[in-house]
């Protein structure tokens, strides 16, 4: 066995808790760049809270409110122009992954030369301007790890820009501030929460830290997503931004694989959201993965306290498959990528996007799936 376990975050959970932001915005710089959407924290009140929190210790803001649902890294490149202007010294994201994974390549992009999109290509830097991470979904749990999703527009590529010093300082993540999203976004964004548990527990670099998170995020996620999406049901929301934090942690640690692989050209080429891009690609992936991971889909069976007694680890692993399935459908995701306006003749073009850019994805994929096999699972969820 050989890993390493590293976050270096410290992550407040609990109701209420943006009210803090002040207090440890203070003790780390004098002036913030508050990165948000273009319009929900406004709408539901969060950026006022966190106005008022900034305000009452004396901490000077300004506000980037350009993200974009997939964000581009030429709008990164804007708000770490932004950042330098304004001679900011902290960085804090308030939103979904959009908001929370632009404000991580903002701090970053603000103190190094060049524009963010050739770091994500692998050019070498190593500091960034300090960050607090504020979630108002259930879902990316970028607040937990170094990674920032952005898409390239230059090149269709939609990446994760992975770096040491875009961990947060604080994350604080406030159940409450989840209340405010619609039925449909606490679907899209707690079905990529649940593959985030799913994935980085199959990956090939899962490891026994990360395991006990993805493990206990799947069981809390397949309990709780159906209650948060048809209910106004405080502990079902707060067992989802518990687990999505979880397997932000997760994937920081052991990666996804090749599910998350295949829905981001379905972003970068559709504007797919991101979670229910999943959604579809789900069967083909489980079902490829399947006889490489019979004893971990066991596991997840028997923690989705499925009726397995007696079963054969085969039948168990399906059973586990069966139930993402059902999931899926009865949160109502789309269950084919033909939704999102993909065709039978696009498949080249996706799998191609798929073997240029997310090479690490399928690497981390139990059976590495050649390009056949990623053009196979594309035409099987059309
Ligand atoms: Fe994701």
């Amino acid at each position: 066995m050989d890993f390493s376990f590293y976050v270096p975050t410290k992550i407040l959970f609990g109701r209420g808790k943006i009210k803090e932001a002040g207090f440890y915005a203070k003790g780390i710089g004098r002036k913030a760049l508050v990165v948000t959407g273009k319009s929900s924290a406004k709408k539901t009140g969060s950026l006022e809270k966190l106005a008022k929190s900034l305000e009452e210790h004396g901490v000077e803001w300004v506000l980037f409110d350009k993200v974009e649902p997939n964000p581009l890294t030429t709008t990164i490149d804007r708000g770490a122009q932004l950042a330098r202007e304004s001679k900011v010294d902290l960085v804090i994201g308030l939103g979904g992954g959009s908001a929370m994974d632009t404000a991580k390549g903002i701090a970053f992009a603000a103190v190094n030369d060049g524009p963010i999109a050739n770091y994500m290509e692998g050019k070498s830097g190593e500091k960034a301007l300090p960050l607090i991470l504020i979630p108002t979904t259930a879902g990316t749990g970028s607040e937990a790890n170094n990674i920032a999703v952005m898409t390239n527009p230059a090149t269709m590529a939609k990446k994760g820009f992975r770096n040491q010093s875009i961990f947060a300082k604080v994350s604080l993540v406030d159940p409450e501030l989840t209340e405010t999203m619609p039925p449909r976004v606490t679907a899209s964004t707690g079905i990529d929460a649940f593959f985030h548990a799913l994935e980085s527990y199959l990956s090939l670099k899962s490891q026994p830290f990360s395991e006990i998170l993805s493990l206990k995020a799947i069981e809390l996620i397949f309990e709780n997503l159906p209650k948060a999406v048809n209910a106004e049901d405080k502990e079902s929301r707060d067992a989802m931004a518990l687990a999505s934090t979880m397997a932000g942690m997760a994937i920081g640690q052991s990666g996804v694989c090749a599910l998350h692989g295949l829905e981001h050209p379905l972003s970068s080429y559709y504007g797919a959201p991101h979670g229910e891009g999943l959604a579809p690609l789900a069967k083909a992936f489980l079902r490829f993965v399947r006889p490489y991971t019979e004893d971990k889909l066991a596991k997840v069976a028997k923690i989705m306290k499925l009726p397995i007694e007696g079963l054969s680890k085969e039948k168990a692993a399906e059973k586990a498959i069966e139930a993402v399935e059902d999931l899926i459908e009865s949160l109502g995701l789309p269950t084919s990528i033909s939704y999102f306006g993909a065709k039978k003749e696009d498949v080249e073009k996706l799998a191609q996007n798929v073997k240029n850019y997310m090479v690490h994805n399928i690497a981390n994929t139990p059976g590495n799936p050649d390009y056949e096999k990623i053009k196979a699972m594309y035409l099987e969820s059309l």
